[in-house]
């Protein structure tokens, strides 16, 4: 088998924040289907090393930006983990990018040492294994390409964006901190206005960019998406691929779910139990189409736009769950709307995975109004779970549902409901356009078979990454 080592700093199910851990950890058993051993190189933040049960220590630096650190390799949910060990840098309260007193100060010297050591390990292998190719997510492994690159190390890179607006940026000051070399210090190097930027370090040397749908891939060509690197995207526009999402079919199976009663595209009957179980625990009694959202919730999502959005939607019967954590003043928005629609708005504030998956179940809609959405995964498992995706036009939301329209819905075609541009008067129109698909209960149960039975898996996008990596050795 042919290797490729991952490397990011979050994985499933040993560090999450986001869509990019599911992703992350869901890549090595697809890839396996397609003759990749794929290993994932993540940093052993507190908690981690626990998770791991028996490891075995591959690689050792003494001195990994400012202290001594070691990889050891375990198994986690059947995917083989590195995890970069280096106290003084992960182990620490908190999660991957904070702990109590807010952002580490050091984030930039913590992902660099990770990608020190990704980039060590491609060119000298750890414990007799060397890959053939190294794949890196997002700016925390950005730098791996480049210090490979600034090394004069000839290994294909892969770099998949996941989120073009976390850049990497960091003053110049940290330039000898972070062992970049000064004569890469421009415009088509790692500087970026006066500037470090991990994020373009990376995008300028990688043999290969991903983005995680092709929709992103071509919105990064514009500033409004590409948040002044869309130079760069241009630049690179030959090595850019598009390769969309899957989600993890087993996890995300309405059939088969502890979280659940158990319902499918042939027996429904499921569906409505879950629905009266999730208004019961969000105490809510919603006559027309219960939504959820599970979100983090900062300006990314779109949710500033619901305060302005909702109230026609509440009047014709409609209802909302939210769970979500993120901005405090988002938080305490959602929590306003609860307050202000009694026993249609319901608010958990947190991070509650079980929770996420009885919402999917019982709602019968999923709103997602990002902004930007690189891809997207509740939109996903909105569809799987019989949960039809109301979503702005916007990146792997627009590749992922078709929106309910005469033409689409004359065609048997629709998914969901798409709307654009994304301000509150279209998200008016899209909950108008979801009430009174709803109320049409022939035609809804159709939509809502529909996209359960569209396969979201990862077989067709591992077959992708695969043949990209193929390409560049
Ligand atoms: P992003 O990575 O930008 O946050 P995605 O849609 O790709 O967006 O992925 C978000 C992931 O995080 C999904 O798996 C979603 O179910 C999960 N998620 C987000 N917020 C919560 C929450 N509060 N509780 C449980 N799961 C959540
Ligand atoms: C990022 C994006 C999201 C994407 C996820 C996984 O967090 O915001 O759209 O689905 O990465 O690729």
């Amino acid at each position: 088998m042919k290797k490729v080592l991952s490397v990011a700093s979050e994985a499933v199910p040993l560090i999450k924040t986001g869509g990019l851990a599911d992703v992350v950890g869901a890549l090595p058993a697809a890839l396996a289907g397609q003759g990749w051993q794929m290993r994932v190189l993540i940093p052993a933040c507190r908690g981690v090393l626990a998770q791991l049960g028996k490891v075995k220590q591959v690689w050792t630096d003494p001195d990994l930006f400012g202290g001594p650190a070691r990889v050891v390799l375990g198994k986690c949910g059947g995917v083989e983990v590195m995890a970069l060990d280096a106290p003084h840098l992960y182990d620490r309260a908190g999660g991957p990018y904070s702990g109590p007193d807010g952002d580490f100060w050091d984030n930039a010297e913590r992902f660099a040492a990770l990608s020190w050591a990704a980039a060590a390990i491609a060119r000298d292998g750890a414990g007799g294994w060397q890959p053939d190719v190294l794949h890196a997510h997002d700016w925390q492994a950005a730098l791996a390409p480049a210090y490979l690159r600034y090394w004069g190390v000839q290994i294909p890179t892969v770099l998949t964006i996941h989120n073009m607006a976390f850049q990497g940026r960091v003053g110049a000051t940290k330039m000898a901190a972070l062992r970049l070399p000064p004569d890469w210090f421009h415009r088509d190097g790692y500087e970026y206005w006066s500037d470090i930027s991990t994020l373009k370090a990376g995008l300028t040397v990688a043999y290969a960019i991903t983005t995680v749908s092709p929709r992103y891939a071509d919105e990064l060509m514009r500033a409004e998406f590409g948040l002044g690197l869309e130079g760069v995207i241009q630049a690179r526009a030959g090595a850019v691929h598009g390769i969309l999402n899957g989600i993890d079919m087993a996890v995300w199976n309405p059939a088969q779910d502890p979280e659940i009663i158990p319902f499918s595209a042939g027996k429904m009957a499921g569906k409505a139990k879950n629905r009266k179980a999730l208004m019961d625990e969000f105490h809510l009694d919603v006559p027309g189409p219960l939504a959820v959202l599970v979100s983090r919730l900062t300006p990314q999502k779109g949710i500033d736009l619901l305060p302005s959005s909702l109230e026609d939607f509440i009047a014709a019967g409609g209802g909302l769950a939210i769970l979500g954590s993120g901005d405090p003043w988002a938080e305490g928005m959602v929590q306003g709307l609860a307050a202000r629609y009694p026993g249609r708005v319901g608010v958990k504030i947190g991070y509650d995975e079980g929770l996420s998956h009885r919402m999917f179940a019982g709602g019968d809609a999923v709103l997602v109004p990002s902004r930007f959405e690189p891809c997207g995964l509740t939109q996903l498992y909105g569809l799987r779970y019989g949960c039809v995706p109301v979503v702005s036009a916007v990146g792997g939301l627009a590749d992922t549902v078709i929106g309910a329209t005469p033409a689409t819905e004359a065609a048997g075609a629709a998914t969901g409901v798409v709307f654009h541009p994304v301000d509150d008067l279209a998200l008016r129109q899209a909950l108008r356009k979801l009430t009174s698909l709803y109320a049409d209960r022939k035609g809804w149960a159709a939509l809502v078979r529909r996209g359960m039975k569209t396969d979201w898996g990862w077989d067709a996008s591992a077959a992708r990454y695969a043949a990209l990596y193929e390409s560049l050795l």
